[in-house]
This record gives C-alpha cells, structure tokens and sequence, in this order.
C-alpha cells in the first residue's frame, strides 16, 4: 500500500470511522431536532479532507450531510418543523475543499433551507481559536455544537484544546487519534510534541509503560476523564486495520443521553463487525464456554461496595462503555439465579425483570429501586 493509496482512496479503517460519525449523527440529529428547545445545530467538520475519495468512497463531509438531507426529509414529511442545520467545512488544502463544494452539488446532498453552509481553508488552530470565541453565544441561542476533528497526526491536537472546547458548553466533540503511531512512540524515543500532548492528561508519563496499544488506549481514556472531570463523559471507539495497526475515536460529551446515544451508535458497528455483547450468563453449557464478561465484574464491584440505587447504575453502566440493555440481561440473569433482589423504597421487592436503568428513570425517577446483590 502506497503512501498516495492511503491518502486518495477511502480505506476500510476510514469508512468505519466515518460510519461511526454517521451512525452516531443520525442519532444525535434525531434527539436535539425534536427536543422542542434547540434552535439551531451547527456542525464543525475542521479537518473535513476532499468528500469523494478515487474509489468512490465518501468522506466526512458528504456522509455528514447524507444524515442531515434525511432527517429533513423526515421531518418534512411529517410536516414538522426542524431546527436549522449549518455546516462548516474546513481543510487546509483549497484543492480538497472545492472537491467537496463540488461533489455535494453533484450528489444534490445541500439545499439551503437546511441552514448555513461554510467553506473555509484555515490552519485549524486558527479555526479552533475562532470557534472558542464563537461557543460562548450559542448558549443564550439555544444552538448546539458538534465537533469532528479528525487530523492525520496527533501534533496538531491538544487535550486542554478538547476541554476548552467542552467547558463552553453546549458541545460535543469527536476526535480522531493515530493511537498505533502514538503508542509506538511512546514507548521509544518520544517526539516532544507527543509528550506535550500525552503529559496533559498522564501526568506520570515518564513511569507510564502501557504494554500493549489496548492498554495504551484505555489508559488515555482514563486519562481524558480524569482530565476532563465527572462532568463529562469520555469513550472510544477502536478500529482495527490489521493485526499490527489499532485507531480509536474519542468522543467527548457533557449530555449523558448524547453519550448513550454514541453507544447504541457504537455496539450497533461493533455488532456488524462481529465484535459485539456475548454473555452466556452463568448458566454451564456444553456449547457456550464460560467467559468472564467484564461488565459483569464491574458490576460486582459496583454493587458490592455500598448500596446503589438504579440511577446510579444507569450512569455506572455508561461510564463502562455499555447499554442499560446489557445491565439488564446481567440483572436478569442474576435475579434467575437467586443472586440479585431489587427492593422499592418502600422495602418492598420490585416486579420480577423491573430494573428502572433508563434515562427517563434517571431523570425523573432515579432512586426507584435498590440493589442488593448476595
Ligand atoms: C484524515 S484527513 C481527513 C479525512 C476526512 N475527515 C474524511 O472523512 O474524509 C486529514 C485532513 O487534514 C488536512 N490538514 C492537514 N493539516 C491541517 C491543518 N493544520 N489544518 C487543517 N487541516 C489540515 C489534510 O489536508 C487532510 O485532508
């Protein structure tokens, strides 16, 4: 594979990373254009690359705007109104950023009554420091930000520039991490801008030996939560392109329903790629070998420690990188075997399957029931 193959074809690893962005669009479209509040979105795309790759393939821009044609055609259908959606699409490159004006014409993917749409060919620490004066007023609007940034290196990117980003509110970012380049490096003769980058969030870096690319990832997750604080939620999403070669996705949110939404988005993906939920519960069988499933673990933990009401373990579950739907089927199976009572407030035992580990019960209803695991 040639260096120009890598950068004018869209290649496996790309288009799931840009399925993700897509998958995970659709969701958030479908959330913040019915939520009654929001007036306007405005999508960010600041290292948006050319939209139509040699091969055919569709880059960031053109699935973005894939998403944003059909939640208005929806919508329109059922004659009800959406917020405006305004895109902006940056890329260094002139070249690469009239490709995309061009192919979104010739896809028809833009009509102006979807909102605002802005080309620009900025350096994106230009672009990152306009957009931080920018955040602040969306607020009082009632608009919403959601951020992709997705560079071919690490050394343009800085954790503090994420947090900057997220403490304006009201935004949501996606980043892109050349996490098998980083990690090679981190563990031999370290650029000083990888450090930089790495120290921010791992402050004992020069004792830090991750050994090996998952651990390595996961470590940096930590790192970005701890960070970042509880106030946000942080999670990956890993790409393998060969058995040598492993990318992740950060995402970063201060809505939890925004997060769980990047779950679904996520397990969705992960589930076609054959990598998805497989709990065989405790029951022994002859077929199902018995592995240990580590959301189970966690969940032991969690629960054995103090007493935990369902709210909390919607947002434990969460914070795992998991569905409630997997909580449940571990719940279940735990209650089956005698393992697991859920009592009500009022001490009294909950109907049998009845976990309340949803965002409505969060919200609303978040000290519904207890459990107590034996
Ligand atoms: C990984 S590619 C983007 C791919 C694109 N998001 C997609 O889905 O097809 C990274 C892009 O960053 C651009 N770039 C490189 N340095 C940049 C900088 N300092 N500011 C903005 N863009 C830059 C490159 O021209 C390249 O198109």
């Amino acid at each position: 594979m040639t260096k120009k193959d890598v950068k004018t074809n869209l290649l496996n690893h790309s288009e799931a990373k840009v399925r993700l962005l897509g998958e995970y669009l659709k969701r958030y479209l479908n959330i913040i254009c019915n939520d009654g509040y929001t007036k306007r979105i405005k999508i960010y795309d600041l290292f948006c690359g050319e939209g139509l790759y040699e091969n055919g393939g569709e880059g960031s821009p053109l699935v973005t705007m894939r998403q944003i044609k059909d939640i208005h055609f929806v919508n329109v259908a059922k004659a009800s109104g959406i917020p405006k959606i305004d895109c902006h699409f940056n890329d260094i490159e002139e070249s690469k950023v009239k490709r995309v004006e061009q192919s979104l014409k010739d896809k028809s993917l833009y009509y102006p009554e979807f909102g605002d749409l802005h080309f620009s060919t900025e350096d994106y620490q230009l672009q990152y420091e306009n957009l931080l004066s920018q955040l602040p007023k969306l607020k009082s609007l009632n608009q919403k930000a959601f951020i992709f940034i997705d560079p071919y290196e690490y050394k343009h990117i800085k954790a503090s520039q994420i947090k900057n980003l997220m403490s304006k509110g009201s935004s949501e970012v996606l980043l892109w991490l050349p996490t098998q380049f980083m990690y090679r490096f981190a563990n031999n003769g370290t650029p000083e801008a990888l450090k930089d980058f790495i120290t921010e969030i791992i402050p004992n870096f020069s004792e830090w030996r991750p050994g090996n690319v998952w651990s390595f990832i996961s470590e940096l997750k930590q790192g970005f939560q701890d960070f970042l604080g509880n106030n946000f939620f942080v999670d990956t999403f890993t790409i393998q392109k060969d058995t040598n070669t492993v990318f992740c996705l950060f995402f970063f949110t201060s809505h939890i329903k925004g997060f769980e939404k990047m779950l679904e988005a996520k397990w969705e993906i992960d589930t076609e790629y054959g990598k998805g939920w497989d709990y065989g519960g405790n029951t022994p069988s002859l077929f199902h070998e018995h592995k240990t499933n580590p959301l189970e673990t966690k969940l032991k933990d969690f629960l054995k420690s103090k007493k935990r009401y369902n709210g909390e373990v919607y947002e434990f579950t969460l914070r795992q990188g998991f569905l409630p739907k997997h909580t449940n089927e571990i719940f279940y199976n735990w209650q089956n075997n005698g393992d697991l009572e859920v009592l009500t407030a009022n001490g009294e035992k909950a109907r049998k399957k009845s976990f309340y580990i949803a965002y409505n019960y969060f919200k609303t209803d978040n000290k519904k029931v207890t459990f107590n695991l034996k």
